[in-house]
């Protein structure tokens, strides 16, 4: 059964016109050693802490600024949500197809609310709390290419031609503001796409970010902003004590117009300084640590890196299934093809440095979770190449073999093939990523015994489903299992509507 929205009736939970107020007991447990007689015994004490939410019911008008807003994604979004707003349907061989926000966790997934005379009721994830409705978002943003958005969407070769046909008129004046342009940073063969830059030394680069995301403000009427970088993915910076380590360092690279700051850095320092959140849907490291000291101590919302679209969301199911299933997986090798603008850039070796480092990392949480599969320091054989087929163009082809040994010395293999438009998949992530962002900043907390509320850590671990690194708080384990990134958004969300973990025990047919 479906219900499209609810209401939560109890004594923890409070609607004021202005908040969601919910008190809500945190289980958890506490755990210890003791050696008792030469032998080592841990003790798990079930424990409870009482936290207090206050989500803002005042939905603000949003304003997205995308890094990149001509590239595939950039255009692929743009175009969808015009679709969508419009109500635009189209032609297809295959007959008539309706705009939609399918592959949206906010948009299009249910959360399952209760039983209701034997049936299961869910309720579109959206209606957990107040998010920003896409249709309203106004779009903004920069990029080297001065292509107007209505060009970069049939540059893009993505979306079918008579949709193209009716957006056409509608993107056509949306241009992008000129992009902060390095080349030491991105691949050489990005150079012919660079015609629409930012002059100047790097800390006016970064002051003319500021101006720009104020002006956007102020013309398009919009109450918050929130930045997006969708651009190349560039290449490592190299963190480096005295030049990025710290906020002050930083900033002092700043003012000696250091060059190895990346685009992606100034970008996100300008977002800080505005107090803007700012989230990185690429691999490289724009997340120096001199950039999470600034953005802590501003308490300034980051998230990121690189979106988790197709190949590393197989992953982050499969392995979890097969570790959780007592299965050693113990080779992982991953292939790609892909012959868009992104691929062209990974083509270069710094770049795809980049991608494999994030692509690489997923599996080690799953892996440290399971002792009797793997000994201390062990860890399957991961390999990830990815190679620029331009015929292709958007369309990636992502192919994966595991290999697992299983019970008795067997050993099975599993092999899969995926193929799609890679910026369908991105588009509805980056709308997830930004209305989730933008929620974020609503929301209030506190533990019994703290005076004031407070914001989450501005470190933003809760957008962990959405991205293949997550950047979490120093000192935080990183989630890469999805469906447990999952459960720790809609889980938190619940509490804020006074609402227990979903906990899948269905004790009422037991
Ligand atoms: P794209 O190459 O089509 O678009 C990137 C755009 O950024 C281009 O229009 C380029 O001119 C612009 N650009 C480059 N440097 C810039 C700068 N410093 N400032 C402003 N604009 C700049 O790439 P696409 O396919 O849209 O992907 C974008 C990013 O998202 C890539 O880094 C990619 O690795 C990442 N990503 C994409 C996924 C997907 O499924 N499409 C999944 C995971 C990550």
């Amino acid at each position: 059964m479906f219900i499209e929205s609810f209401r939560v009736e109890s004594p923890n939970v409070k609607y004021t016109d202005e908040y969601i107020e919910s008190s809500y007991d945190y289980a958890t447990t506490e755990l210890s050693h003791e050696n008792r007689r030469g032998a080592y015994e841990w003790i798990v004490k079930p424990a409870s802490v009482k936290y207090h939410f206050r989500t803002s019911r005042r939905i603000p008008k949003l304003g997205v600024m995308l890094v990149g807003w001509g590239g595939n994604n950039g255009s692929t979004l743009t175009a969808g949500v015009i679709a969508n707003r419009e109500g635009i349907s189209w032609v297809t061989k295959d007959g008539v197809q309706q705009a939609n926000y399918f592959g949206s966790l906010t948009q299009a997934s249910t959360c399952r609310v209760g039983s209701f005379q034997g049936e299961e009721v869910y309720a579109p994830f959206k209606s957990l709390l107040p998010m920003v409705d896409p249709n309203d978002i106004v779009f903004g943003g920069w990029d080297i290419n001065g292509a107007n958005l209505a060009d970069a969407m049939s540059r893009a070769k993505v979306l079918d031609i008579d949709l193209q046909k009716q957006l056409r008129p509608l993107m056509e004046q949306m241009v992008p503001l000129p992009g902060i342009y390095d080349p030491d940073f991105i691949a050489a063969n990005q150079e012919e796409r660079a015609n629409n830059i930012i002059k100047g030394t790097k800390k006016e680069q970064l002051f003319k970010i500021v101006a720009d995301i104020r002006e956007f403000k102020a013309k398009s009427n919009v109450d918050q902003v929130v930045v997006l970088w969708t651009a190349n993915t560039e290449r490592y910076s190299d963190v480096i004590v005295g030049l990025n380590d710290t906020k002050d360092n930083l900033f002092k690279s700043l003012d000696r117009g250091e060059s190895e700051i990346s685009p992606s850095t100034l970008y996100a320092m300008a977002c800080i300084h505005e107090k803007v959140p700012f989230i990185n849907g690429s691999p490289q490291n724009t997340f120096v640590p001199g950039v999470i000291e600034y953005a802590i101590l501003e308490d300034s919302l980051i998230g990121g890196d690189d979106f988790k679209s197709g190949q590393t969301k197989m992953k982050s199911v499969l392995v979890d299934f097969l570790v959780g299933a007592g299965i050693k997986p113990t080779s992982i090798v991953s292939y790609n093809h892909l012959g868009n603008n992104d691929g062209m850039n990974l083509s270069a070796p710094q770049t795809f440095r980049s991608k494999e480092i994030s692509k690489s990392n997923v599996v080690d949480d799953m892996v440290a979770s399971n002792a009797i599969l793997y000994k201390q320091g062990e860890h399957p054989d991961h390999v990830v190449v990815i190679k620029y087929v331009p015929y292709v163009g958007d369309s990636k082809r992502a192919m994966d073999e595991y290999t697992s040994e299983i019970f008795m010395g067997g050993k099975n293999t599993i092999v899969m093939h995926n193929t799609c438009e890679d910026s369908l998949l991105a588009a509805p992530l980056i709308l997830d990523l930004v209305i989730l962002a933008e929620l974020l900043t609503r929301i209030q907390m506190k533990q019994d015994q703290e005076d004031k509320f407070h914001s989450f850590h501005p470190v933003a671990s809760l957008l962990s489903y959405l991205t293949k690194a997550p950047l979490v708080p120093p000192g935080t384990p990183v989630i890469n299992a999805l469906a447990k990134q999952r459960a720790m958004l809609e889980n938190v969300f619940r509490a804020c509507v006074g609402l227990s973990p979903e906990n899948n025990m269905l004790m009422e047919y037991k």
